[in-house]
C-alpha cells in the first residue's frame, strides 16, 4: 500500500487532538494535519510553549486552523476538563495520544497520586482520557485513536506482577515498559472496540528512531545546540527527524484503508516511510491485554466503558 507523506489526503472538517503537541513528534503531526486542512487541537500542559506552537503552526501554515487546550497527562483534575472539553465538541475525528517522557529520571518518581511518572505520563493519563472522551469519538464517524508505541517494546518486557517498578527501577525499564504497556493497551483498546461493535477504531504506531538535532529548527518549538545537532548528525544513517517521525501518525490518522488494530512504523524500522509493521506478539496477546486493563483502570481510578 503506497502513501506520499508529501500528497496528504484532504482532512478539512476533521478534528484531531494531539496530546503533547507542543514539541517533537507530536508538533509536528499536528502541523502536518493542519497542512492537510484540519482543525488541530493541541493538548499542552504548559500555556507559553503551547502557544508558541500555535503561533508556529500559523506562521508555517497558510490559513491553519489550530488551537491550545490545557492538558497535563500526570494530572487527574487537567485530564478530565479536557475531557470534558472534548466532550462539548461536535466531533473528534481522532485522538493522538503522543504526550510522552522519552527520558525517564534516573531515580523512580512519582506523581501527585502515588503512580511511577514514567508510566503515568505514557500510559494512565491517555488511558483515563480515552476512557472519558470516549462518547465524543464514537459520535463521530470513522473517528481513531492512534497510540504512539516504540521500538523499546522489541528490548524490554511488561511486568504485570510489579507494573508501577516499585522494585527495582532503572529508567530503561520504565520507558521500555511504558511502551509496551502503551502497546498492549492501544491493541486490546481495539478488541473492545471490534467486541462492542464500536465504530472507532484504535491503531497503534512508532516513529523510529527520530532525533531533534535531525529535525528543521522552528522557534518556541525546536532549538537543539550546536553539539547536539553534531552528535545526532553522528547518527544519521540510521535516524530520521521528528518531522519525519510524524508521517507515521499522520498516516494512522488519515488513511482510511488502514484497519483497526494495525501496527505503524518507518519502513526501514528506524527511519522511512510509514509503512504497516509487525508488533511484538506480547503486545499483541489478548491475554496480556486483558491482565494489564483492570490493572490500568486501578491506577489511574478510571474504569473504562468498554467490557
Ligand atoms: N523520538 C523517537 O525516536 C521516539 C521513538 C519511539 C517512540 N516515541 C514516542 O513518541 C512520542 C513523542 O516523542 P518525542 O520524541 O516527540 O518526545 P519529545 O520531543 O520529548 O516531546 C514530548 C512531548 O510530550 C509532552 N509531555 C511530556 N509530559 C507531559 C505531560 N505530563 N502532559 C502533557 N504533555 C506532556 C512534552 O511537553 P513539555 O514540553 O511540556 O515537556 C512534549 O510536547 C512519545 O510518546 C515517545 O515515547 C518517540
Amino acid at each position: 500500500m503506497g502513501w506520499d507523506a508529501a500528497e496528504l489526503p484532504d482532512a478539512h472538517g476533521r478534528t484531531i487532538v494531539i496530546t503533547g503537541a507542543n514539541a517533537g513528534v507530536g508538533y509536528f503531526t499536528a502541523e502536518q494535519l493542519a497542512r492537510a486542512g484540519a482543525h488541530v487541537v493541541l493538548g499542552c500542559r504548559d500555556p507559553e510553549r503551547a502557544e508558541a506552537a500555535v503561533s508556529a503552526i500559523r506562521r508555517r501554515v497558510r490559513g491553519a486552523s489550530v488551537e491550545a487546550m490545557p492538558l497535563d497527562v500526570t494530572d487527574r483534575r487537567s485530564i478530565d476538563a479536557a475531557a470534558d472539553a472534548l466532550l462539548g465538541r461536535d466531533r473528534v475525528d481522532a485522538l493522538v495520544l503522543n504526550a510522552g517522557i522519552v527520558h525517564p529520571p534516573r531515580e523512580r518518581r512519582t506523581d501527585d497520586e502515588g503512580n511511577e511518572l514514567v508510566l503515568s505520563t505514557n500510559v494512565l493519563g491517555h488511558f483515563r482520557l480515552v476512557a472519558r472522551a470516549l462518547p465524543a469519538l464514537e459520535r463521530t464517524d470513522g473517528a481513531r485513536i492512534v497510540t504512539l508505541g516504540s521500538l523499546a517494546s522489541r528490548l524490554g518486557r511488561l511486568r504485570l506482577d510489579d507494573l508501577q517498578l516499585e522494585r527495582g527501577y532503572t529508567s530503561w525499564r520504565a520507558y521500555s515498559g511504558s511502551k509496551i504497556a502503551a502497546q498492549v493497551f492501544g491493541f486490546e483498546l481495539d478488541r473492545r472496540l471490534r467486541a462492542a461493535g464500536s465504530g472507532v477504531q484504535s491503531v497503534v504506531v512508532h516513529p523510529g528512531y527520530s532525533t531533534s538535532g535531525r529535525t528543521p529548527g522552528i522557534r518556541g518549538v525546536n532549538h537543539p545546540s550546536r553539539l547536539k545537532r553534531f552528535a545526532d548528525n553522528l547518527q544519521a544513517a540510521w535516524t530520521q527527524g521528528k518531522d519525519d517521525g510524524a508521517h507515521v501518525p499522520v498516516r494512522a490518522v488519515l488513511d482510511a484503508s488502514i484497519p483497526g488494530g494495525s501496527y505503524l512504523g518507518p519502513a526501514l524500522w528506524t527511519k522511512g516511510a510509514p509503512t504497516l509493521t509487525p508488533a511484538t506478539r506480547a503486545t499483541r496477546s489478548p491475554r496480556q491485554g486483558a491482565r494489564l486493563w483492570p490493572l490500568l483502570e486501578q491506577a489511574s481510578a478510571q474504569p473504562f466503558p468498554l467490557p
